[in-house]
């Protein structure tokens, strides 16, 4: 069955994810395309999709600009509705003959709206609506065949429609929470413009991954590289329930884990009749990180290690596939993603295979958010503790130490770390989580410590809220929690002599330090 889906034009937002995601709370299926997909491209999807709707996001540019991105005009020609979204807002006006340019003054954060017309995706909307927006340029007027539906007191156009076609845009952001009728906004396309039924669900997704692995493997042989996180513990069961015993799960102890990690994998995989191939490589890994201190020579020496290791292991067991545990955020990130930068390198998402070469690549969770993923965990009948495991990144706690790695301060942060999951669990709180940490800092300070001078280390624990890590707020948990977890970090850890609390949110911080 073709699911009724709602595409999105990535124009570099920060908040692309955050619309398909949002659209997928309504059960209906979302794709992210880069801005310059052709409608060949569309035409090539429309045979898996029923497309039945465009959304143009948001992004960094100004659209009179020569160089900035624009989509194909014969897209916007397909018939398809469109709902422009600030940039595409902008777009969409400019494209038709509109005038776009920068605004008197800038709107940023939470801002009122007037609507004079709550009609089409304004439907149900009040005439003053609390929205958030982030431009700096705004539409100034409209061609002919178009009409305003809103504005602010620095936006003259905040929205408006096509006199005749689906096309509608809006300048404020309706997919952030902060926006306080946005779903309502959104709900109105998907469903009374675009017409979409809610036909994307989970329900049969364990069995059409399980065959699709069946279908690519065949009889051949696979190999994954399993981390014990949530996302390579459910490709793992897909593909191990797909192919049994041609699948070898590789996991790499890069001597960065935390307490218990290597445990848990043991011990639950262990249970299951599974190839399993545990690598002690923790020496190889120390030893390449001699004198590294800077944090992306950190990640790419650790990538390129892991993958060696994993090499290694393939080719003895002659693997022709690789299976990964690859989710849909990651497959954007290192897919397409033209205009946004390279934050970070993670290394599971440069992808592992270099020198071997392997058939196809098998990627069962690409369409999946982490939620989605956690859903699956939850049908196929993980425990609570894979369902709820917290993100941990591939590098593990050698970016969580900064500067230079040594294995007595990996065990400092290794023990600091086991104190803030305690706690936090303990406090039953992990559920509404996204992480919660602590960082070595390099950062030296004085305390005391039974009555004498002590200098030491500050340990930072970091805790946050999130959907899909994309954006992140600090959590803000009970301040007795926090003094037990200072307490404790201080007293168990001879090295630390202070604690501090990252209060920053995600932009402008990311999560981890590193
Ligand atoms: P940042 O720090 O960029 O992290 O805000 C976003 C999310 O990604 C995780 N992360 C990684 N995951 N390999 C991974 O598999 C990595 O190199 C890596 N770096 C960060 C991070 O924990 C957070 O959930």
């Amino acid at each position: 069955m073709r699911p009724d889906t709602i595409l999105i034009f990535d124009f570099g937002s920060q908040y692309s994810h955050l619309i398909a995601r949002r659209v997928r709370e309504n059960k209906v299926y979302s794709e992210i395309l880069p801005y310059d997909a052709t409608v060949e491209d569309i035409i090539n999807l429309s045979e898996r999709l029923n497309i039945k709707g465009l959304i143009l996001s948001g992004g960094p540019l100004s659209v009179y600009r020569e160089d900035s991105p624009k989509i194909d005009k014969r897209i916007l020609e397909l018939g398809l509705p469109v709902l422009g979204i600030c940039y595409g807002h902008q777009l969409l006006a400019y494209m038709y003959g509109g005038v776009v340019k920068p605004a008197e003054r800038g709107e940023y954060g939470i801002t009122y709206v007037n609507i004079v017309k709550p009609v089409g995706v304004l439907e149900g909307l009040n005439s003053r609506e609390r929205v958030w927006m982030s431009h700096s340029d705004a539409v100034y007027t409209l061609p002919e065949e178009f009409e305003v539906l809103a504005y602010t007191d620095n936006c003259p156009v905040a929205a408006f429609r096509h006199k005749n076609k689906s096309i509608f845009g809006v300048q404020w952001h309706p997919e952030v929470i902060h926006t306080e009728n946005g779903m309502l906004l959104l709900r109105n396309f998907i469903f009374k413009v675009c017409s979409c039924q809610q036909n994307w669900e989970l329900g049969d997704f364990i069995k059409r991954a399980i065959d699709y692995v069946k279908d690519v493997v065949g009889d051949g042989k696979a190999v994954i590289a399993l981390s014990g996180g949530v996302d390579s513990t459910v490709a793992t069961v897909i593909a191990m329930k797909a192919i049994g015993k041609r699948l070898t799960a590789v996991f790499v102890d890069h001597g960065f884990l935390r307490d218990g990690d290597l445990e848990f994998v043991k011990e639950f995989f262990g249970r299951m009749d599974i190839n399993l191939v545990i690598v002690d490589a923790k020496e190889r890994f120390f030893n390449r990180l001699k004198g590294i201190v800077d944090p992306e020579v950190k990640r790419r020496v650790i990538g390129e290690e892991f993958i060696r290791v994993f090499e290694e292991v393939a080719e003895r067991v002659g693997a022709e596939y690789l299976i990964q545990g690859t989710i849909y955020p990651d497959r954007i990130e290192s897919g397409f993603r033209r205009l946004s930068d390279r934050i970070k390198s993670h290394h599971n998402v440069a992808g592992i295979p270099s020198r071997i070469k392997f058939k196809a690549i098998v990627e069962p969770l690409a369409d999946l958010y982490k939620d989605e993923v956690r859903e699956v965990a939850k049908r196929l009948g993980l425990p609570d503790e894979v369902v709820h495991k917290q993100p941990f990144p591939g590098p593990g706690l050698a970016v969580r130490i900064i500067g230079g790695v040594t294995p007595e301060k990996v065990e400092i942060v290794r023990k600091a770390d086991k104190i803030v999951r305690e706690e936090v669990e303990r406090a039953g709180l992990h559920k509404s989580l996204w992480q919660y940490f602590a960082v070595l800092t390099n950062t030296l300070s004085t305390g005391v410590k039974g009555d004498a001078r002590a200098y030491g280390y500050v340990v930072a624990v970091r805790i946050v809220e999130s959907k899909d890590a994309m954006t992140a707020n600090f959590a803000r948990i009970p301040y007795e929690l926090l003094e037990k977890i200072a307490t404790r970090i201080v007293n168990e850890i001879p090295e630390v002599v202070r604690v501090v609390y990252d209060i920053t949110n995600k932009p402008p911080s990311t999560i981890e330090w590193e």
